[in-house]
C-alpha cells in the first residue's frame, strides 16, 4: 500500500460511520427491541468500523407492521402515482448528491476498489428513475369477452403489499436498491434486511428516504442476520412477498418458508457461468474480457464467469497470456486508486475459496497462478491471489460448485455442440459469455446456453431496462425492466361487470 496513493475517506462518510448505527423502523431509527448490536468489519484490514443494532423477531414485526399499515392506510396507500413517481426521483436525486459518500462506506465495508463502489452507487439513482417511469405505466387491459355488450371485463395490476427484501453484501447498495424501487415504483411497501457484513450503505439510504419526504413505514430496513431477522421476515404471515438476491442454499430454505402463506418469491442466487472463448475471437478482447467476467469484484459475483471455456487451437497460448494478465492485478485497499483487485469479504470467504483451491487440486487441476495473498501489508485483510486452475474437468467440484472468487477453471474444447453441452452441464443457469467474431455462431451458441443472461464480446453489462435473473437453480422470477415490476411485483384481478 502507498501512502501517496491512497484516497482519504470522504469527510461525510467519515462522519456517518463515525455512530453506532440503529435500526430504520416506522421512518425513525430505532435501537434492537433485545439491545444487541453487532460489529461491521473492514475487510481490507479486518478493523472493526462500527457497530449495528442486531435486528430479531420482535424488530421484524415492528416493522412489517409499520409497512402493512403504510400499505393499507394514509398518505402512501392513497398518493397518486404520478407522485409516487415523484418521490422516486427526489430521492434518485439525493442518492446522486452522494455517491462519493455512498461508494466510500461501500469500499470501507466491502472493500473494493472506489471505481467499483462508485459505479454500483451511480447505478441507484439510474434504477429508481428507470422504476418511477413504470409508477405512471402500469395498466390493466379491456378484455373481450364473449359477451360483448352485456358483460364488461377488465384487468388491474395491484401492488402486493408489504415486501421483503433480502440482500447480499457483495454490491451493497445497488442490490439493495434492486429491492426498493421496482416494489415502490407500483405502491408496495418494503422491509429490507441488508446483508449483516454490510449493511451500513443501506442505512444512509434510510436517511435519505426520510430526506426525500417518503411517509412512515413505506420503507424498513432492519439489519440483522439470516437466522434470526432474515428467518423472521421469510416466515412472517403478513408479508406478501420475499425478494432474494444469495446462496442458493438459502434461497431453497426461503422457498420452504415462503410456502407457509404462499408469499410470492423471486430469487436470484448462484451461479457457475460459463465464458466460451472461440479461435475467431478479437484476441485482445477475448483476453480482457475473460480476466474481466471473472475477477471484477474480486470474483464475488453470481454472473461471474468461472468456468473458462477455450477452443484449443488457441488453449495453450490463451491461457498462458491469461496467467500474464491477471499478474498485472494490483491487490491492495480499495482506497488505494491503483488497487485493481480489493479482498474477500469476509475470513469465511477467504477459507471458503481457499478450500476449493485445495480440492481442485486434489481431484486433478493445477494450479498455474494465484492462491493467498500473505505479503506483509495485506496479511490482516482478506486477500485471494487472481487464480487460474488448468487441467479442470466440468465433473470437478471446481466446476460445479458456486466459488465466489478470483478463480477461473481453464477448460479446452473441439467443437461448439461439445462446449454447449458441456457448458449445460450444470445445475446453475444464470450467466453466460461468448467470444467470437462470428455473428452467426454468437448467436447459436446465445441460444443453446441455458441461462437467463448472455453476453457476446463483453461481460457483466447490466441496465435498469434490461431482465436479470436464473434458469435452473440459478432463481425464480426477473429483477430490473419491465418483467420485475409486471410479474414479479404487482397481481392481476379481473373485473366482470354486468352492464343489463
Ligand atoms: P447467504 O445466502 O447466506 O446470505 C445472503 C443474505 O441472506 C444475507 O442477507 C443473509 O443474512 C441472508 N440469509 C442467510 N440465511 C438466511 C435465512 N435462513 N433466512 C433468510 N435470510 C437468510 O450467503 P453468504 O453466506 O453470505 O455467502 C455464501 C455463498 O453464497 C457465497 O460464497 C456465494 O457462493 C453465495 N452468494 C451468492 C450471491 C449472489 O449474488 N447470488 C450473493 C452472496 C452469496
Ligand atoms: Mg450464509
Amino acid at each position: 500500500m502507498s501512502v501517496e496513493t491512497m484516497i482519504p475517506l470522504n469527510s461525510k462518510a467519515a462522519k456517518f460511520v463515525s455512530t453506532p448505527k440503529q435500526l430504520f423502523i416506522n421512518g425513525k431509527f430505532v435501537d434492537a427491541v433485545s439491545g444487541k448490536r453487532f460489529e461491521t468489519l473492514n475487510p481490507a484490514t479486518g478493523e472493526v468500523i462500527t457497530t449495528i443494532a442486531e435486528g430479531d423477531k420482535e424488530d421484524i414485526d415492528r416493522a412489517v407492521a409499520a409497512a402493512r399499515k403504510a400499505f393499507e392506510e394514509g398518505p402512501w396507500a392513497s398518493m397518486k402515482p404520478n407522485e409516487r413517481a415523484r418521490l422516486l426521483l427526489k430521492f434518485a436525486d439525493l442518492v446522486e448528491e452522494n455517491i462519493e459518500e455512498l461508494a466510500h462506506i461501500d469500499t470501507l465495508e466491502f472493500g473494493q476498489p472506489l471505481a467499483t463502489t462508485t459505479a454500483f452507487a451511480s447505478s441507484v439513482p439510474e434504477l429508481f428513475r428507470y422504476y418511477a417511469g413504470w409508477a405512471t405505466k402500469v395498466t390493466g387491459e379491456t378484455i373481450p369477452v364473449s359477451t360483448p355488450g352485456t358483460i364488461f371485463n377488465y384487468t388491474r395490476r395491484e401492488p402486493l403489499g408489504v415486501c421483503a427484501g433480502i440482500s447480499p453484501w457483495n454490491a451493497p447498495v445497488s442490490v439493495a436498491a434492486m429491492k426498493l424501487a421496482a416494489p415502490l415504483s407500483v405502491g408496495n411497501t418494503v422491509v429490507l434486511k441488508p446483508a449483516e457484513q454490510t449493511p451500513l450503505s443501506s442505512l444512509r439510504l434510510a436517511e435519505l428516504f426520510v430526506e426525500a419526504g417518503f411517509p412512515d413505514g413505506v420503507v424498513n430496513i432492519v439489519p440483522g442476520f439470516g437466522p434470526t431477522a432474515g428467518a423472521a421476515l421469510v416466515n412472517h404471515p403478513d408479508v406478501d412477498k420475499v425478494a432474494f438476491t444469495g446462496s442458493t442454499v438459502v434461497g431453497k430454505e426461503i422457498m420452504r418458508s415462503a410456502a407457509g402463506n404462499l408469499k410470492k418469491v423471486t430469487l436470484e442466487l448462484g451461479g457457475k457461468s460459463p465464458h466460451i472463448i472461440c479461435a475467431d475471437a478479437d484476441y485482445e478482447k477475448a483476453l480482457a474480457n475473460a480476466a474481466f467476467g471473472i475477477l471484477f469484484n474480486s470474483g464475488q459475483v453470481c454472473f461471474a464467469g468461472t468456468r473458462l471455456f477455450v477452443e484449443k487451437k488457441i488453449y495453450d497460448n490463451f491461457v498462458s497470456d491469461l496467467i500474464n494478465y491477471t499478474k498485472k492485478y494490483k491487490l491492495g485497499s480499495g482506497f488505494d486508486a491503483t488497487t485493481t483487485l480489493g479482498p474477500l469479504i469476509s475470513e469465511k470467504q477467504k477459507n471458503r475459496v481457499l478450500n476449493y483451491l485445495d480440492i481442485g487440486q486434489q481431484e486433478g487441476a493445477e494450479m498455474l497462478v494465484g492462491g493467498n495473498a500473505v505479503s506483509s501489508d495485506l496479511a490482516n485483510g482478506y486477500f485471494v491471489k487472481p487464480t487460474v486452475l488448468a487441467n479442470v474437468q466440468n465433473t470437478m467440484t471446481v466446476a460445479q460448485e458456486e466459488i465466489f472468487g478470483p478463480v477461473i477453471c481453464a477448460m479446452p474444447f473441439d467443437d461448439l455442440d461439445e462446449v454447449v453441452k458441456t457448458a449445460n452441464e450444470t445445475y446453475y443457469g444464470l450467466g453466460a459469455g461468448i467470444c467470437t467474431t462470428d455473428l452467426r455462431k454468437a448467436h447459436k451458441l446465445a441460444h443453446a446456453i441455458k441461462s437467463g443472461n448472455v453476453w457476446v464480446n463483453t461481460y457483466h453489462l447490466m441496465d435498469p431496462a434490461s431482465p436479470m435473473g436464473g434458469y435452473k437453480q440459478s432463481g425464480i422470477g426477473r429483477e430490473n425492466g419491465a418483467a420485475s415490476v409486471l410479474d414479479t411485483y404487482t397481481q392481476i384481478k379481473s373485473v366482470w361487470v354486468d352492464l343489463d
